[in-house]
Formats: structure tokens, C-alpha cells, sequence
């Protein structure tokens, strides 16, 4: 190959890996985590600083509360960061 040839290789090649990268992320799959609802007795955490909210959770998620958490539960450290308020 002549080097131009070769540049026009390379050049298509990092745009191919670009494409490749930016259809990744625009099909990237959408989150799944239910985000915390909007009822009586989440209402108030909307607006609470997040850590101060969450050390209320545990009130009614516990093993013997109202509403225990599932047993597949993954670490429960920070509940909003994963089960977002929006
Ligand atoms: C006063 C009791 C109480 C407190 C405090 C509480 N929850 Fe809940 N939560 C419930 C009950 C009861 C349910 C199940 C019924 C429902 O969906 O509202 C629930 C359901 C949920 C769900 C599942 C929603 C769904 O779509 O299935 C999430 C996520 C959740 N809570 C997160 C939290 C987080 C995070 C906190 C702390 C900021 C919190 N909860 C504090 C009682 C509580
Ligand atoms: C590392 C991320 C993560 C953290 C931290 C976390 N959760 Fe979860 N939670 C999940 C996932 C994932 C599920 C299962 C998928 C789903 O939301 O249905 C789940 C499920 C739940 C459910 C049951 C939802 C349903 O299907 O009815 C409740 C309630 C809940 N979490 C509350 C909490 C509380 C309260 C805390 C803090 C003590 C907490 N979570 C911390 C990721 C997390």
C-alpha cells in the first residue's frame, strides 16, 4: 500500500471504532432500577438531603418492616444512588 492508502485505512478504521462506540451508547440499555415513588411515605425524601433520607429507609426496609427488601437485593449502601428521585 502507498502510504496515502494507508492513512485513508486508518482514518476509516478509528471512524469505524467512533460509530461503533456512539451506537453503543445510543442503544445502551435503558435503566432499570424503580426510581422512588411518588406516595405518602416517600413524598417528604424528595426533597431531604440524600443522606439524610436515607437513614430513614430502614425503617420500613428491614427484614421485618412493612415492605422488607427483596432477597436478590444487591448491597444496600446509599439507597439513592441507585433507586433515583425524579
Ligand atoms: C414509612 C415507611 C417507608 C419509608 C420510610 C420508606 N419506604 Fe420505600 N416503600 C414503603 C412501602 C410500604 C413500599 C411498598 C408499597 C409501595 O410501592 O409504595 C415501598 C416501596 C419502595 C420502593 C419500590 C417502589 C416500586 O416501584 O416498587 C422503593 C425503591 C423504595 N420504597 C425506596 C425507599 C427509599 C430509598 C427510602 C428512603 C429514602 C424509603 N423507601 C423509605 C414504605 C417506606
Ligand atoms: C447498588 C444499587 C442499590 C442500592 C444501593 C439499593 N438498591 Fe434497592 N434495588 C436495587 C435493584 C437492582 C433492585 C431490583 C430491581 C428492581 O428495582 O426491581 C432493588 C429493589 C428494591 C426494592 C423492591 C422493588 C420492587 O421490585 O418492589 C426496594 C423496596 C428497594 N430496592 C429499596 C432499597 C432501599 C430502602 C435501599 C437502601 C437501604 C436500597 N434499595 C439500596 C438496587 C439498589
Amino acid at each position: 500500500m502507498t502510504t496515502r492508502q494507508k492513512n485513508i485505512f486508518y482514518n476509516s478504521l478509528f471512524l469505524a471504532g467512533c460509530g461503533g462506540i456512539l451506537l453503543f451508547l445510543l442503544f445502551a440499555p435503558r435503566e432499570t432500577t424503580k426510581s422512588l415513588p411518588h406516595d405518602q411515605n416517600h413524598e417528604r425524601f424528595m426533597s431531604m438531603n440524600k443522606k439524610e433520607a436515607e437513614k430513614f429507609c430502614e425503617t420500613c426496609h428491614n427484614p421485618k418492616g412493612q415492605a422488607p427488601l427483596p432477597e436478590m437485593h444487591p448491597p444496600k449502601y446509599r439507597c439513592l444512588f441507585c433507586h433515583k428521585r425524579k
